[in-house]
């Protein structure tokens, strides 16, 4: 099942931004707020936003980050940033009143038409589409089931924003440092067991391409819908270089990651 493609919002528009505020969240993880009118009024849950982390042109791409909330209220972006290589850290020294070039809203979001319930999967920093994602689900009054996984405890991270959103994680950590140990498709693979109406349940997932497989070949898995989003490397960003190409499902054409998706239904890359 592969339906049609996940929404996309209005034209991206490329902007120098203020930051807001900055929190860490771990050691490694900074959540990150703008000033963003125009993306925050247009973004949709799922997708993404291309980032200069710095001034100059080193380094010379920009980086993707998915929305972790949005407020078109009060004109505000939330990003989550975890520390893994130069642009990241250059991003993790930003402080408030710095200005941002951010590029987004881009790519195709979640696609919420026939959701009935919800089930959001994120694994490491993959949960940062889902939080946005959870907001918006509860808004449309859909009911919402949250699992996380992590590597140990000191990379949890999300909780209090989810707390904030009255929603209750489901916890693991490959360790078992913190909540039930193990991988996050232990606890899911029992939920997803005991539904009754699994046709009615829609998996939302984010994470290493590994996780997304995992789950994707989980016992029953062709009766509910799912939809993964990728974090695959990307160069432009925008569908101009080709460097995000993913096989299709059938391998036999190419999706682009940036353009295409990220998110994508079951069964319509390979994973
Ligand atoms: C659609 C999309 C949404 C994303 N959302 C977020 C987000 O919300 N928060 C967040 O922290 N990160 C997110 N990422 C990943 C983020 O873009 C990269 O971590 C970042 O570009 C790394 O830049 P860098 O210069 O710090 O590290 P680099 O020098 O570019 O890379 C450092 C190390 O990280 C690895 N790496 C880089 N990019 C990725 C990637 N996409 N997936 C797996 N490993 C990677 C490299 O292989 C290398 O080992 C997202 C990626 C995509 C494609
Ligand atoms: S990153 Fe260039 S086409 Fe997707």
């Amino acid at each position: 099942m592969t339906g049609k493609p996940g929404p996309t919002s209005a034209k991206p528009v490329v902007n120098k931004y203020l930051v807001m505020e900055k929190s860490r969240l771990n050691e490694t993880v900074f959540k990150i707020r703008f000033l963003a009118n125009d993306i925050a009024e247009r973004v949709l849950p799922g997708e993404f936003v291309n980032v200069r982390p710095g001034p100059t042109f080193d380094p010379l791409l920009r980086r993707p980050f998915s929305v972790y909330l949005a407020n078109p209220e009060e004109g505000w972006i939330d990003l989550l940033i975890k520390v893994v290589g130069p642009g990241t850290e250059l991003l993790s020294r930003l402080e408030e009143g710095d200005l941002v070039d951010i590029l987004g809203p881009l790519g195709r979001g979640f696609d919420l038409e026939t959701v009935g319930t919800a089930v959001l999967v994120g694994g490491g920093i993959g949960i940062a589409p889902l939080v946005f994602l959870a907001h918006e689900l509860l808004f449309l009054k859909k009911p919402v089931h949250f699992f996380q996984g992590f590597g140990n405890a000191g990379e949890v991270c999300g909780l209090e924003d989810l707390e904030a959103l009255k929603i209750a994680p489901v916890v693991s950590t490959e360790d078992g440092s913190f909540g039930v140990k193990g991988l996050v498709t232990d606890p899911l693979r029992d939920f997803l067991r005991k539904q009754k109406d699994p046709e009615k349940i829609e998996l939302f997932c984010c994470g290493p391409n590994p996780m997304l497989a995992a789950i994707s070949n989980l016992p029953d898995s062709d009766r509910w819908k799912a939809q993964f989003s990728l974090e695959t490397r990307m160069a432009c960003g925008i569908g101009a270089c080709m460097g995000c190409a993913v096989p299709t499902f059938d391998g036999e054409q190419y999706r682009l990651v940036c353009k295409d998706g990220p998110v994508f239904k079951k069964n319509e890359v390979w994973l």
